[in-house]
């Protein structure tokens, strides 16, 4: 092991392959090389798709150190940056992908609609959209693919009267999202999606310009008038927003439920408990045990970094591998079970650091609001297929299910 990690670099021939593959029949928990490596230390050399040897973090404790750091990048055009896959020319640049002061500046600018107080002026409503999926999904045909009915269309829903973007379009951008965040589709086609949505914003921004409304793309409209972003930056913005927005938080209602439907006496404490504060929990413990963005945040060392014994240089890339990380036993005991009453919340599922999740307070209050309602309303909510003719999103940068079909 001390040759594979020697600071001249690394021999790509003896590194371990990353991503690696989970487990045959063991859907929710990270890939067993991931579990082999923390085992082993907390860094340690992956080899990439391009050949390329960053390192991948996967102790809890040194990667919040890392991402916490200052000499740590975020920025996908530096050397070094180690990309999940190739980059597609011209792809669009997010302030996710940024380093302050620059993020700051951008992220400073749409973050007021995700304030705890804001978001919980929205639960009524969400609660609403949440309520009306579920009397069409009861009075509609069974078997029902959860994902179709249910999962994706409460936070595209939410998402699109946050931004005043129209839902009658979400086939359009539902389907260029799914291409952008595939990690196995070829770069043109990424890069085409990308394409798309940014017309599509901007087309969107355009029109919130001649007649601004009280939404989140109207506010990005009026900081183009006062010459602060360009139209193109908003846009941008629109799309990084909109693909956050719903494609997380529809993955965490599906996988969600496929996780408690697996694990039934946790499913039944949360169904027949009526503290909101156990609700809160079992959202907590799930993000922590499902961890769905599970091919790392990237990183790269903008300077020497000492850390566990070894020293990442200046230029290399780095995984941080939260998945692992919220199953590192140091850090909670018994990390392979689901348990709803455990205090999860210094989970890592939304990063850490100046990039951690915009959104989480919106994407807790959905997720509040959707398991606290689904199970108990649809009491018998069960699998209408076999777990493992579940297609599982081992393509995606955000894990999920493409579908799941249900009955009651
Ligand atoms: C369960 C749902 C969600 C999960 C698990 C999740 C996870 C994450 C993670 C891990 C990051 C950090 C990325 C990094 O450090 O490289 C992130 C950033 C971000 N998320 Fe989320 N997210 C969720 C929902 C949302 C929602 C609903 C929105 C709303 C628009 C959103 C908007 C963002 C934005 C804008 C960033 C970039 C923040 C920055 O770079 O400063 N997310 N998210």
């Amino acid at each position: 092991m001390t040759d594979i990690l020697s600071a001249a670099g690394a021999d790509p021939a003896v590194v371990p392959e990353f991503p690696m593959a989970r487990a045959a029949g063991c859907p929710f928990d990270p890939p067993p090389g991931l579990r082999s490596l923390q085992e082993e230390g907390p860094i340690a050399r992956v080899r990439l798709w391009d050949g390329s040897t960053p390192w991948v973090v996967t102790r809890y404790a040194e990667q919040r150190a890392l991402m916490a750091d200052p000499r740590v990048s975020a920025d996908i055009t530096r050397p070094g940056y180690p990309a999940p896959a190739p980059l597609p020319k011209g792809s669009f640049a997010s302030f996710i992908l940024m380093d302050d002061p620059e993020h700051h500046r951008l992220r400073r600018m749409v973050q007021a609609p995700f304030t705890v107080k804001r978001v919980e002026a929205m639960r009524p409503a969400v609660q609403k959209i949440v309520d009306d999926l579920i009397d069409d999904l009861l009075a509609g045909p069974r078997p029902v693919d959860l994902v179709e009915a249910f999962a994706l269309p409460v936070p595209s829903l939410v998402i699109c009267e946050l931004l005043g973007v129209p839902y009658a379009d979400h086939d359009f951008f539902q389907d260029n999202s799914k291409t952008i965040i595939r990690r196995d589709a070829p770069p043109e086609e990424r890069a085409a999606a990308g394409g798309r949505l940014t017309a599509y914003l901007d087309d969107l921004v355009g029109r919130k310009l001649a007649e601004p409304a009280d939404d989140l793309l109207s506010q990005l409209a009026g900081r183009v008038t006062a010459g602060e972003l360009t139209r193109e930056g908003a846009a941008q913005m629109g799309v990084l927003l909109l693909i956050a927005g719903h494609e997380t938080t529809a993955n965490m209602i599906a996988l969600g439920t496929l996780a408690l439907l697996q694990n039934p006496d946790q499913l039944a404490l949360l169904r027949d408990g009526d503290d909101p504060k156990l609700v809160a929990g079992a959202v907590e413990e799930l993000l922590r045990y499902l961890n769905i963005t599970h091919s790392g945040r990237r990183r790269v060392a903008l300077e020497d970094i000492e850390i566990a014994g070894q020293v990442i240089r200046a230029g290399e890339g780095m995984i941080m591998a939260n998945d692992i990380a919220n199953r590192d036993p140091g850090a909670f005991p018994e990390p392979d079970d689901l348990d709803i009453r455990r205090d999860a919340r210094r989970h890592v599922a939304f990063g850490f650091g100046v990039h951690q999740c915009l959104g989480q307070p919106l994407a807790r209050m959905e997720l509040q609001v959707v398991y606290s309602t689904l199970y108990r309303r649809v009491p018998t909510l069960r699998l209408a297929t076999d777990l493992d003719a579940i297609p599982f999103k081992h393509d995606g940068q955000v894990y999920g299910v493409y579908e799941l079909p249900v009955t009651w």
